[in-house]
């Protein structure tokens, strides 16, 4: 048997922290200068105005920002630091099975697993189930605040907080197919979803996944990808149809 001392397990775990913050750090350095430089705010406008006019179509609501909000605080680099931390050890991949993770339902409280929860009703109802995961809040009152969060939500201290919060949620969407991550976040962790993230699954399996928001996020790629589905099975049907 091999005995590893206390001290070199230790030395280990240090080896891997440092190995992780040089492995981060150039996009966290990256992204914490975006930020100062966001917090001019002629460059905020010119930025702002220009991530408008990108990509996304009329699906991509623009990234707004106003003028009153302070983007480089203490509070900022730490939720950027643990979002690319999170993202960065996410066991959701493209191709890969989906992770099943554990979740609460929001109207009895029920604990489920989330490929068991997905739920129709959406345009898209025909061809995809669909399911709102509510993680822990992007921007509380209590940490990076936004001067544009519609709610004043603190940080969910416990369970009871998540579930009161996704109650809000729900009644701006009802009918909607809302849980909420556990307080371990496990379903936040394994997703890499914090701030917001979309995810397409199929047969247990990710097929897309969406950047992270709020920059990545794009409902745009997801009613294309939908759509090309959609339109491979017509196509399908057809073909067997000429059968
Ligand atoms: C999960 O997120 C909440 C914030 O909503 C935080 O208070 C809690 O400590 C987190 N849990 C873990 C295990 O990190």
């Amino acid at each position: 048997m091999h005995v590893v001392s206390g001290g070199s397990v230790q030395m280990a775990l240090a080896l891997k922290h440092a190995a992780l913050c040089l492995m981060l750090l150039p996009r966290f350095l990256l992204a914490a200068v975006m930020l100062w430089i966001l917090d001019f705010l002629c460059i905020r406008k010119k930025v702002l105005l220009r991530m408008g006019q990108g990509e996304g179509g009329p699906d991509d609501p623009p990234v707004c920002v106003s003028d009153s909000n302070k983007m480089f605080t203490l509070e900022s680099l730490r939720a950027v630091w643990y979002g690319q931390k999170l993202d960065f050890f996410k066991a959701a991949h493209v191709g890969h099975s989906a992770p099943n993770t554990e979740v609460v339902a929001v109207q009895d409280r029920q604990t489920l697993r989330i490929l068991d929860c997905m739920r129709g009703k959406s345009q898209y109802a025909d061809i995809a189930d669909s399911l709102l995961v509510y993680i822990e809040e992007a921007h509380p009152s209590d940490g990076w605040v936004s001067s544009d969060a519609p709610y004043q939500i603190p940080k969910h201290r416990c369970i009871e907080d998540r579930l009161r919060a996704a109650q809000l949620m729900l009644s701006e969407v009802p009918g909607s197919q809302v849980v909420i991550d556990t307080m371990d976040n496990s379903s936040n962790a394994a997703y890499g979803a914090y701030f917001e993230r979309l995810y397409i699954l199929r047969d247990q399996r990710v097929v897309y996944q969406g950047g992270r928001g709020p920059e990545g996020y794009r409902i745009s790629e997801l009613r294309d990808w939908l759509e090309q589905y959609r339109h491979d099975l017509v196509s399908s049907k057809t073909a067997v149809l000429h059968v």
